[in-house]
């Protein structure tokens, strides 16, 4: 089967190997923290302290992070793509920089990014690489009214309009690392089934919904992908 126009979407899982965690794995963050407290704006709203700490300690994180052979195919696969004149979108539900470190450039960050904040006062947003405390001054409005600008639960993930009209439009939809838990995220494969795309998933194991797909492929990332891109690669065409 040959495939011109991509969608693939990356969770937790790709970036389990490079030590950033997952969330509901066996010790996952949501098993050590509540996401009712560092996760939606009522708790950021409760305690905004405790909602930078924890965002200030995964960002910290990020310094010494480096992507593994999952993220590195994935760019790997976007470059095969582009010289054959095709189109690829890479959606990921991670706010870490790790793509970005493997050279991917066509990379939507749907729940947002640990390196970048939001001032909820005056609504600019810009590149941040510091802790965030509540008295950090905003460059533009000067209140202490900073957030990450990461995505909660009850709001709005980013760029959706531009997520669903690719996907409408792809022959090739690909879920990575992800358990399928957290909408709108989880529903994107029926709409690709929708489109007539055909459906994969890469995962360490079967997700919940994992029946929903054509093929699955399961083990670690870093494994998995890196096979199924190269096996991939071989098949694109211009
Ligand atoms: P989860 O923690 O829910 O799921 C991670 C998935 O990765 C699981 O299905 C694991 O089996 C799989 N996995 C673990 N290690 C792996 C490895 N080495 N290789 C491949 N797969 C592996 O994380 P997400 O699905 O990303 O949202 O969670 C979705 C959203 O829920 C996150 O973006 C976050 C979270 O709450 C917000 O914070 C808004």
């Amino acid at each position: 089967m040959k495939f011109g126009r991509m969608v693939l979407l990356t969770g937790a899982g790709v970036s389990a190997e490079s030590g950033m965690g997952t969330f509901r794995d066996q010790g996952g963050i949501w098993t050590r923290h509540r996401l009712e407290d560092v996760a939606t704006p009522e708790g950021f709203a409760r305690n905004p302290q405790l909602v930078h700490d924890f965002y200030n300690a995964r960002r910290k994180a990020l310094k010494d992070a480096a992507p593994n052979p999952a993220h590195h195919a994935l760019s790997r696969l976007e470059r095969a793509m582009a010289a054959a004149g095709n189109e690829l979108l890479l959606v990921t539900q991670n706010v870490d920089d790790l793509h970005e470190k493997a050279g991917s450039q066509s990379l939507l960050h749907m729940h947002g990014e640990l390196k970048r904040v939001a001032c909820v006062s005056c609504g600019v947003k810009g590149a941040w690489d510091d802790d965030l405390f509540t008295d950090t001054e905003c460059w533009r409005c000067g209140t202490g009214a900073l957030r990450p600008d990461v995505v909660w639960f009850g709001e709005m993930p980013y760029g959706m309009d531009a997520i669903y009209d690719r996907i409408a439009a792809c022959d090739l939809f690909v879920s990575i690392g992800t358990s399928g838990e957290v909408y709108p995220a989880a529903g994107f494969v029926h709409e690709a089934r929708q489109a007539g795309a055909h459906t994969v998933e890469l995962n360490l194991e079967p997700s919940v919904n994992a029946r929903d797909f054509r093929e699955g492929r399961y083990g670690p990332a870093s494994q998995v992908v890196d096979e199924w891109v190269s096996d991939l690669i071989g098949r694109i065409s211009p």
